[in-house]
């Protein structure tokens, strides 16, 4: 198996492995052209023993493709995204991607540690109130990382690695990060994230699929079914910061603790809606302890489709679209409309630099970053 894999990185190959004790599923390496830079980036397919398939991209090791079946075994592409790496280059709202070194927003891009004040890129705006978002204007989504194609008992899966050098995107700190994507026979999609630095440094890395159940191409999202297992969320102010208060979510359109409908009270007179334009807003894990438990549940009553969110991270952003608008047109020519996916980012809460009594987001020499999660598939 060893050699197997080894192959794998170096060339371009069809692999299906199965024997006597075990079937594995295949993963298919291709060319998928270069950056502005000049780098070369690939495509990989990874195929697991239930017939899904999953495409990924070292180019901002983004998902490019995932299917998943319906309660009659039918299969549909359940991620936004675009045929071609030229899409991504030119113009992508995060399709897929991993987002880092934070994922999510900074106010001000500002922040002080260990007595020195930081200035990062104010690459974002809400409400005409500029902030740092998802790691700059490079961020991890649009560098490319090296990659390779691995097998394990009941799961294909890519393994990525980069080392965010010092002084990136404003950051201290050479981040050496480690994440790998599986596949499993489980029809789970597994990230697991590893990081350490050589300076103090803040870390939030998440991904950015955006899901639609029905198929990328069925419109919007807003029939489906959503539960989180959060009883407050970090409200925001009008640049969407955490204002550094908790609010239950008891009794407002923020309540997901039971399956809900997401159409059902998206549009309700309510400020936090308002300043979100939706929902668009850090979910707080009840009882978090930091081991992988279910966070969210979404489920499309057309298809049967459902899918469930682990995570041992302590919240999660659940955004739904609301700036999308009709001007990405994505695989197969579809102009990806309002409110058409949904994003559900675990992750630790946004702007914690600046909010000591957060959970902390500062990873030192000596320490290691851990996050996983998990995205598991079914249909009912
Ligand atoms: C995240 C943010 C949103 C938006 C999207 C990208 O999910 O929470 O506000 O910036 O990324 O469009």
């Amino acid at each position: 198996m060893a050699g197997l894999v080894a192959a794998l990185g170096a060339c371009s190959a069809m692999v299906h492995a199965a024997d006597e004790n075990r079937s594995l599923g295949s993963i298919a390496k291709e060319s998928w052209g270069k950056t502005s830079d000049g780098e070369s980036v690939d495509l990989y397919t990874l195929t697991n023993t239930q017939g899904m398939t999953m495409r990924v991209t070292n180019y901002g090791a983004i998902v490019v493709a995932l299917t998943a079946p319906d309660r009659d075994g039918k299969f549909a592409d359940v991620v936004l995204g675009y045929d071609h790496l030229d899409d991504y280059l030119k113009s992508s709202p995060y399709f897929g991607a991993v987002v880092g070194r934070y994922g999510n927003r900074i106010a001000a891009g500002r922040f002080t540690l260990d007595g020195k004040t930081y200035q990062l890129a104010t690459n974002n705006a809400p409400g005409g109130v500029p902030c740092h978002l998802h790691g700059g204007n490079k961020g991890f989504d649009k560098v490319v990382w090296d990659a390779k194609g691995e097998m394990k008992d009941g799961a294909v899966g890519i393994r990525f690695h980069r080392v965010s050098p010092d002084g990136e995107e404003g950051y201290p700190g050479n981040l050496d990060i480690t994440m790998h994507y599986w596949l499993t026979d489980q029809n789970e999609f597994r990230i697991e994230y590893a990081a350490t630095t050589d300076r103090a440094t803040p870390v939030n890395v998440t991904h950015h699929s955006y899901y639609n159940l029905g198929g990328h191409d069925s419109g919007t999202i807003l029939d489906h079914e959503l539960m989180i297992a959060a009883d407050h969320i970090t409200p925001v102010d009008k640049g969407l910061i955490p204002t550094g208060a908790f609010t239950p979510v008891a009794g407002t359109p923020f309540d997901f603790t039971s399956p809900t409908v997401i159409g059902s009270r998206v549009n309700a007179d309510d400020t936090q809606l308002e300043y979100g334009l939706g929902y668009d807003h850090n979910f707080v894990l009840s009882r978090w302890d930091g081991k992988l438990r279910l966070a969210a549940t979404v489920y499309d009553p057309q298809s049967g489709r459902q899918m469930e969110v682990l995570t041992t991270e302590p919240a999660i952003q659940f955004y739904c679209g609301n700036f999308l608008d009709g001007s990405n047109v994505g695989k197969g020519g579809h102009a990806y409309a309002y409110r058409t996916a949904i994003v559900l980012e675990t992750q630790h809460y946004p702007d914690s630099p600046n909010h000591p009594d957060f959970p902390s987001t500062i990873l030192r020499p000596g320490e290691e970053y851990r996050h996983t999660c998990v995205y598991r598939f079914s249909a009912r």
